[in-house]
Protein backbone atom coordinates (compact mmCIF):
# COMPACT_ATOMS: atom_id res chain seq x y z
CA UNK A 1 0.00 0.00 0.00
CA UNK A 2 2.51 2.39 1.22
CA UNK A 3 5.05 1.93 -2.32
CA UNK A 4 3.06 3.87 -4.82
CA UNK A 5 1.63 0.59 -6.83
CA UNK A 6 -1.25 1.58 -5.63
CA UNK A 7 -4.65 -0.93 -5.64
CA UNK A 8 -3.61 -1.22 -9.54
CA UNK A 9 -0.43 -1.74 -9.08
CA UNK A 10 -1.96 -5.00 -7.38
CA UNK A 11 -4.70 -5.78 -9.43
CA UNK A 12 -2.12 -5.32 -12.56
CA UNK A 13 -0.11 -8.08 -10.68
CA UNK A 14 -3.05 -10.71 -10.65
CA UNK A 15 -5.42 -11.37 -7.93
CA UNK A 16 -7.80 -13.86 -7.65
CA UNK A 17 -9.63 -13.17 -4.47
CA UNK A 18 -9.47 -9.48 -2.14
CA UNK A 19 -6.62 -9.81 0.55
CA UNK A 20 -7.96 -9.33 3.96
CA UNK A 21 -6.97 -5.65 4.29
CA UNK A 22 -9.70 -4.66 1.77
CA UNK A 23 -12.43 -7.12 3.01
CA UNK A 24 -15.19 -4.79 4.60
CA UNK A 25 -17.03 -5.81 7.58
CA UNK A 26 -20.20 -7.36 7.18
CA UNK A 27 -22.37 -4.11 7.73
CA UNK A 28 -20.23 -2.03 5.68
CA UNK A 29 -20.59 -3.80 2.39
CA UNK A 30 -23.14 -2.90 -0.34
CA UNK A 31 -26.39 -4.73 -1.63
CA UNK A 32 -26.56 -3.67 -5.08
CA UNK A 33 -29.49 -6.09 -5.60
CA UNK A 34 -31.78 -4.48 -3.04
CA UNK A 35 -31.26 -0.88 -3.40
CA UNK A 36 -32.80 1.28 -6.25
CA UNK A 37 -32.11 4.07 -8.50
CA UNK A 38 -32.58 7.52 -7.08
CA UNK A 39 -35.08 8.81 -9.27
CA UNK A 40 -34.53 12.32 -9.18
CA UNK A 41 -34.69 13.88 -12.61
CA UNK A 42 -31.11 15.84 -13.91
CA UNK A 43 -32.11 19.73 -13.31
CA UNK A 44 -31.44 21.80 -16.65
CA UNK A 45 -29.18 24.66 -14.78
CA UNK A 46 -29.88 26.48 -18.17
CA UNK A 47 -33.40 27.50 -17.50
CA UNK A 48 -32.01 29.32 -14.47
CA UNK A 49 -31.82 32.66 -16.99
CA UNK A 50 -35.33 32.35 -18.49
CA UNK A 51 -38.94 32.40 -17.58
CA UNK A 52 -38.48 29.47 -15.88
CA UNK A 53 -36.15 30.10 -13.14
CA UNK A 54 -38.01 30.57 -10.10
CA UNK A 55 -39.11 26.89 -10.74
CA UNK A 56 -35.62 25.30 -11.38
CA UNK A 57 -33.79 27.39 -8.57
CA UNK A 58 -37.00 26.18 -6.52
CA UNK A 59 -35.79 21.76 -7.56
CA UNK A 60 -32.37 22.92 -6.62
CA UNK A 61 -33.19 23.90 -3.31
CA UNK A 62 -35.29 21.17 -2.57
CA UNK A 63 -32.87 18.74 -3.89
CA UNK A 64 -29.93 20.32 -1.75
CA UNK A 65 -32.23 20.62 1.60
CA UNK A 66 -33.38 16.78 1.38
CA UNK A 67 -31.05 14.31 -0.76
CA UNK A 68 -28.52 16.63 -0.46
CA UNK A 69 -27.45 15.25 -4.04
CA UNK A 70 -28.77 16.08 -7.71
CA UNK A 71 -27.34 16.04 -10.64
CA UNK A 72 -27.33 18.74 -13.59
CA UNK A 73 -27.74 19.30 -17.25
CA UNK A 74 -27.08 22.18 -19.72
CA UNK A 75 -24.40 23.20 -16.56
CA UNK A 76 -22.13 25.27 -19.21
CA UNK A 77 -19.19 22.41 -19.35
CA UNK A 78 -18.32 21.29 -22.78
CA UNK A 79 -19.21 18.23 -23.44
CA UNK A 80 -15.77 17.29 -24.72
CA UNK A 81 -14.03 18.77 -22.16
CA UNK A 82 -16.04 15.54 -19.97
CA UNK A 83 -14.74 13.36 -21.85
CA UNK A 84 -11.63 13.96 -22.09
CA UNK A 85 -11.28 14.13 -18.28
CA UNK A 86 -12.16 10.38 -18.14
CA UNK A 87 -9.66 9.98 -20.73
CA UNK A 88 -7.22 12.01 -18.88
CA UNK A 89 -8.10 10.12 -15.77
CA UNK A 90 -7.48 6.22 -17.30
CA UNK A 91 -4.26 7.81 -18.70
CA UNK A 92 -2.77 9.28 -15.24
CA UNK A 93 -3.42 5.88 -13.49
CA UNK A 94 -2.51 3.91 -16.69
CA UNK A 95 1.06 4.62 -16.28
CA UNK A 96 3.66 2.55 -14.62
CA UNK A 97 3.58 2.64 -11.11
CA UNK A 98 7.21 4.58 -10.45
CA UNK A 99 5.80 7.67 -12.80
CA UNK A 100 2.58 8.07 -9.97
CA UNK A 101 4.78 7.03 -7.18
CA UNK A 102 6.88 10.49 -7.41
CA UNK A 103 3.60 12.03 -6.09
CA UNK A 104 3.05 10.26 -3.03
CA UNK A 105 3.06 12.33 0.33
CA UNK A 106 6.06 13.01 1.67
CA UNK A 107 7.65 12.84 -1.56
CA UNK A 108 5.51 14.83 -3.91
CA UNK A 109 7.90 17.52 -5.48
CA UNK A 110 4.73 20.15 -4.92
CA UNK A 111 2.62 20.42 -1.79
CA UNK A 112 -0.25 20.80 -3.83
CA UNK A 113 0.31 17.53 -5.52
CA UNK A 114 -0.93 14.56 -3.74
CA UNK A 115 -1.45 10.73 -4.95
CA UNK A 116 -2.69 8.04 -2.87
CA UNK A 117 -4.51 4.94 -1.82
CA UNK A 118 -7.37 4.18 0.33
CA UNK A 119 -8.28 7.64 2.60
CA UNK A 120 -6.60 6.83 6.20
CA UNK A 121 -4.88 4.01 5.89
CA UNK A 122 -3.30 4.26 9.21
CA UNK A 123 -6.74 4.40 10.73
CA UNK A 124 -9.00 2.42 8.46
CA UNK A 125 -10.31 -0.59 9.95
CA UNK A 126 -10.78 -2.01 6.01
CA UNK A 127 -8.94 -0.51 3.22
CA UNK A 128 -10.85 1.50 0.13
CA UNK A 129 -10.66 0.00 -3.10
CA UNK A 130 -9.27 3.00 -4.65
CA UNK A 131 -6.55 4.97 -5.94
CA UNK A 132 -6.49 8.63 -6.27
CA UNK A 133 -4.59 11.69 -7.25
CA UNK A 134 -5.80 15.06 -5.64
CA UNK A 135 -4.73 18.65 -6.99
CA UNK A 136 -4.99 21.78 -4.69
CA UNK A 137 -5.96 24.75 -6.45
CA UNK A 138 -4.37 27.82 -5.49
CA UNK A 139 -3.78 30.02 -9.13
CA UNK A 140 -3.31 29.74 -12.59
CA UNK A 141 -0.02 30.06 -12.49
CA UNK A 142 1.41 28.09 -9.50
CA UNK A 143 -1.28 24.60 -10.85
CA UNK A 144 -0.21 25.22 -14.50
CA UNK A 145 3.66 24.64 -13.21
CA UNK A 146 2.75 22.02 -9.81
CA UNK A 147 0.18 19.75 -11.33
CA UNK A 148 1.15 17.09 -13.25
CA UNK A 149 2.15 17.31 -16.58
CA UNK A 150 -0.02 15.35 -18.77
CA UNK A 151 -3.31 16.67 -16.99
CA UNK A 152 -2.66 19.89 -15.76
CA UNK A 153 -4.97 21.54 -18.43
CA UNK A 154 -7.72 20.00 -18.66
CA UNK A 155 -8.27 19.74 -14.60
CA UNK A 156 -7.55 23.60 -14.62
CA UNK A 157 -10.61 24.08 -17.33
CA UNK A 158 -12.98 21.68 -15.70
CA UNK A 159 -12.03 23.15 -12.18
CA UNK A 160 -12.59 26.43 -13.28
CA UNK A 161 -15.52 26.08 -15.07
CA UNK A 162 -16.96 23.88 -12.18
CA UNK A 163 -16.10 27.17 -9.62
CA UNK A 164 -18.47 29.00 -11.92
CA UNK A 165 -21.10 26.66 -12.08
CA UNK A 166 -21.02 26.57 -7.95
CA UNK A 167 -21.39 30.12 -7.75
CA UNK A 168 -24.02 30.21 -9.80
CA UNK A 169 -25.68 27.16 -7.59
CA UNK A 170 -24.75 28.97 -4.44
CA UNK A 171 -26.42 32.32 -5.38
CA UNK A 172 -29.40 30.27 -6.00
CA UNK A 173 -29.67 28.51 -2.28
CA UNK A 174 -28.70 31.42 -0.65
CA UNK A 175 -31.58 33.30 -1.90
CA UNK A 176 -33.54 30.39 -1.31
CA UNK A 177 -33.20 31.05 2.53
CA UNK A 178 -33.52 34.82 2.03
CA UNK A 179 -30.30 35.57 2.37
CA UNK A 180 -28.60 38.30 0.36
CA UNK A 181 -26.13 36.22 -2.12
CA UNK A 182 -22.82 39.05 -1.49
CA UNK A 183 -19.94 37.65 -3.18
CA UNK A 184 -18.00 38.05 0.02
CA UNK A 185 -20.44 35.30 1.54
CA UNK A 186 -19.60 33.17 -1.59
CA UNK A 187 -16.01 33.85 -1.39
CA UNK A 188 -15.62 32.65 1.68
CA UNK A 189 -17.81 29.67 1.38
CA UNK A 190 -15.36 28.24 -1.85
CA UNK A 191 -12.03 30.46 -1.04
CA UNK A 192 -10.08 26.34 -1.26
CA UNK A 193 -10.72 24.51 -3.91
CA UNK A 194 -9.01 21.00 -5.09
CA UNK A 195 -9.67 18.55 -7.59
CA UNK A 196 -9.25 14.85 -7.57
CA UNK A 197 -9.04 11.98 -9.66
CA UNK A 198 -10.27 8.63 -8.42
CA UNK A 199 -9.44 5.35 -10.05
CA UNK A 200 -11.42 2.27 -9.00
CA UNK A 201 -9.93 -0.98 -10.24
CA UNK A 202 -11.68 -4.05 -10.71
CA UNK A 203 -12.25 -6.26 -8.00
CA UNK A 204 -12.53 -10.07 -8.23
CA UNK A 205 -14.63 -10.03 -5.24
CA UNK A 206 -16.91 -6.44 -5.46
CA UNK A 207 -19.57 -7.79 -2.63
CA UNK A 208 -16.97 -8.00 -0.13
CA UNK A 209 -14.97 -4.41 -0.98
CA UNK A 210 -15.86 -0.60 -0.94
CA UNK A 211 -14.23 1.97 -3.77
CA UNK A 212 -15.16 4.65 -1.22
CA UNK A 213 -16.67 3.88 2.77
CA UNK A 214 -19.87 5.73 3.90
CA UNK A 215 -18.86 9.54 4.54
CA UNK A 216 -20.00 13.22 3.84
CA UNK A 217 -17.67 15.54 2.06
CA UNK A 218 -16.05 18.35 4.52
CA UNK A 219 -16.76 21.22 1.65
CA UNK A 220 -19.39 23.70 0.83
CA UNK A 221 -19.95 22.01 -2.57
CA UNK A 222 -19.00 19.04 -4.46
CA UNK A 223 -19.04 18.93 -8.32
CA UNK A 224 -18.90 15.12 -9.60
CA UNK A 225 -17.89 13.73 -12.99
CA UNK A 226 -18.81 10.32 -13.03
CA UNK A 227 -18.19 7.41 -15.55
CA UNK A 228 -20.71 5.27 -16.98
CA UNK A 229 -20.16 2.52 -14.64
CA UNK A 230 -22.27 3.32 -11.78
CA UNK A 231 -22.02 2.16 -7.91
CA UNK A 232 -22.23 5.45 -6.62
CA UNK A 233 -24.98 5.62 -3.65
CA UNK A 234 -26.52 7.86 -1.65
CA UNK A 235 -28.23 7.55 1.63
CA UNK A 236 -31.96 8.87 2.39
CA UNK A 237 -31.35 10.67 5.87
CA UNK A 238 -34.88 11.45 6.59
CA UNK A 239 -38.10 10.08 4.41
CA UNK A 240 -38.67 12.03 1.10
CA UNK A 241 -41.46 12.16 -0.77
CA UNK A 242 -41.48 10.71 -3.81
CA UNK A 243 -37.69 10.22 -3.52
CA UNK A 244 -37.03 7.48 -1.05
CA UNK A 245 -37.44 6.23 2.35
CA UNK A 246 -35.45 6.79 5.70
CA UNK A 247 -32.44 5.08 5.86
CA UNK A 248 -32.63 3.53 2.19
CA UNK A 249 -29.24 3.87 -0.11
CA UNK A 250 -30.23 4.82 -3.75
CA UNK A 251 -27.73 4.97 -6.29
CA UNK A 252 -27.06 8.13 -8.32
CA UNK A 253 -27.53 6.74 -11.90
CA UNK A 254 -24.65 7.85 -14.50
CA UNK A 255 -26.44 9.73 -16.74
CA UNK A 256 -24.31 10.58 -20.21
CA UNK A 257 -23.19 14.39 -19.70
CA UNK A 258 -24.58 15.47 -16.39
CA UNK A 259 -22.83 16.52 -13.82
CA UNK A 260 -23.50 15.37 -10.21
CA UNK A 261 -23.42 17.76 -7.37
CA UNK A 262 -23.76 16.91 -3.37
CA UNK A 263 -23.74 19.19 -0.46
CA UNK A 264 -20.64 18.61 1.81
CA UNK A 265 -20.50 19.50 5.54
CA UNK A 266 -19.44 23.52 5.44
CA UNK A 267 -22.47 24.30 3.76
CA UNK A 268 -24.82 22.65 6.19
CA UNK A 269 -23.30 24.60 8.88
CA UNK A 270 -23.15 27.53 7.12
CA UNK A 271 -26.80 27.58 6.40
CA UNK A 272 -27.23 26.24 9.77
CA UNK A 273 -28.58 23.09 8.60
CA UNK A 274 -31.16 24.30 6.01
CA UNK A 275 -28.82 22.29 3.26
CA UNK A 276 -27.65 18.74 4.05
CA UNK A 277 -24.50 16.84 3.52
CA UNK A 278 -25.29 13.62 2.47
CA UNK A 279 -23.55 10.51 3.45
CA UNK A 280 -22.54 8.53 0.52
CA UNK A 281 -20.28 5.57 -0.66
CA UNK A 282 -18.70 3.81 -3.75
CA UNK A 283 -19.46 0.16 -5.19
CA UNK A 284 -17.26 -1.66 -6.85
CA UNK A 285 -17.30 -4.10 -9.68
CA UNK A 286 -15.05 -6.83 -11.32
CA UNK A 287 -15.72 -5.96 -14.78
CA UNK A 288 -14.63 -2.36 -15.06
CA UNK A 289 -12.60 0.13 -13.56
CA UNK A 290 -14.53 3.21 -13.08
CA UNK A 291 -13.48 6.56 -12.87
CA UNK A 292 -15.08 9.82 -11.19
CA UNK A 293 -13.02 13.14 -10.92
CA UNK A 294 -14.47 15.57 -8.26
CA UNK A 295 -14.21 19.32 -7.43
CA UNK A 296 -13.98 20.75 -4.09
CA UNK A 297 -14.73 23.83 -2.93
CA UNK A 298 -14.65 24.27 0.67
CA UNK A 299 -13.84 27.51 3.26
CA UNK A 300 -10.04 28.41 3.36
CA UNK A 301 -8.64 26.71 6.33
CA UNK A 302 -7.61 29.76 8.23
CA UNK A 303 -11.50 31.13 7.76
CA UNK A 304 -13.66 31.46 10.92
CA UNK A 305 -16.96 30.03 9.63
CA UNK A 306 -20.43 28.86 11.47
CA UNK A 307 -24.02 29.66 11.12
CA UNK A 308 -25.54 32.84 8.88
CA UNK A 309 -26.22 35.39 11.69
CA UNK A 310 -29.33 36.27 9.73
CA UNK A 311 -30.04 32.81 10.14
CA UNK A 312 -29.22 32.43 13.58
CA UNK A 313 -31.72 35.60 14.69
CA UNK A 314 -34.16 33.70 12.95
CA UNK A 315 -33.76 29.77 13.92
CA UNK A 316 -30.70 29.72 17.02
CA UNK A 317 -27.70 28.60 16.54
CA UNK A 318 -27.64 24.77 15.29
CA UNK A 319 -23.29 24.64 14.89
CA UNK A 320 -20.64 25.96 16.71
CA UNK A 321 -18.57 28.86 15.13
CA UNK A 322 -14.85 26.95 14.44
CA UNK A 323 -11.65 27.20 12.14
CA UNK A 324 -11.77 25.15 9.03
CA UNK A 325 -8.79 24.43 9.67
CA UNK A 326 -9.48 22.51 12.70
CA UNK A 327 -12.51 21.06 11.25
CA UNK A 328 -10.33 19.39 8.15
CA UNK A 329 -8.03 18.47 10.88
CA UNK A 330 -10.38 16.57 12.59
CA UNK A 331 -11.85 15.08 9.10
CA UNK A 332 -8.59 13.61 7.90
CA UNK A 333 -7.35 11.79 11.27
CA UNK A 334 -10.17 9.79 11.08
CA UNK A 335 -11.35 7.01 8.63
CA UNK A 336 -14.48 7.72 6.93
CA UNK A 337 -17.43 7.21 9.44
CA UNK A 338 -20.43 8.24 7.89
CA UNK A 339 -21.56 12.04 8.83
CA UNK A 340 -19.97 11.64 12.14
CA UNK A 341 -17.43 14.24 11.11
CA UNK A 342 -20.11 16.55 11.52
CA UNK A 343 -20.08 16.13 15.35
CA UNK A 344 -17.02 18.48 15.54
CA UNK A 345 -19.47 21.19 14.51
CA UNK A 346 -22.03 20.44 17.00
CA UNK A 347 -23.14 23.41 19.70
C1 LIG B 1 -16.29 10.17 -3.17
O1 LIG B 1 -17.33 10.63 -2.76
O2 LIG B 1 -15.28 10.16 -2.44
C2 LIG B 1 -16.19 9.57 -4.53
C3 LIG B 1 -17.45 9.58 -5.29
C4 LIG B 1 -17.38 8.82 -6.57
O3 LIG B 1 -16.35 8.26 -6.92
O4 LIG B 1 -18.41 8.74 -7.28
FE1 LIG C 1 -17.41 12.15 -1.30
Amino acid sequence: VQDGYGVKGMVDLGLSKVPAPYVQPPKERIDKQNSRMCPLQPIDLSKLNGPEHDRVAEEIARAASTLGFFQVVNHGMPIDLLEKLKDTAHTFFGQSPDKKAVYRKGVSPSPLVKYGTSFVPEKEKALEWKDYISMTYTDDVEALQQWPQECKEVLLEYLKTSVMMVRKLLVVLMENLRVKPDNSKIDVLIGFKMVNMNFYPTCPNPELTVGVGRHSDMGALTVLLQDGIGGLYVKVEDDIENVGKKGEWMEIPPIDGAIVINVGDALQIISNGAYKSAEHRVRTTSTKSRVSIPVFTMPKPSEKIGPLPELVERDGAQYRELFFRDYMNNFFSNAHEGKNSLHFAQV
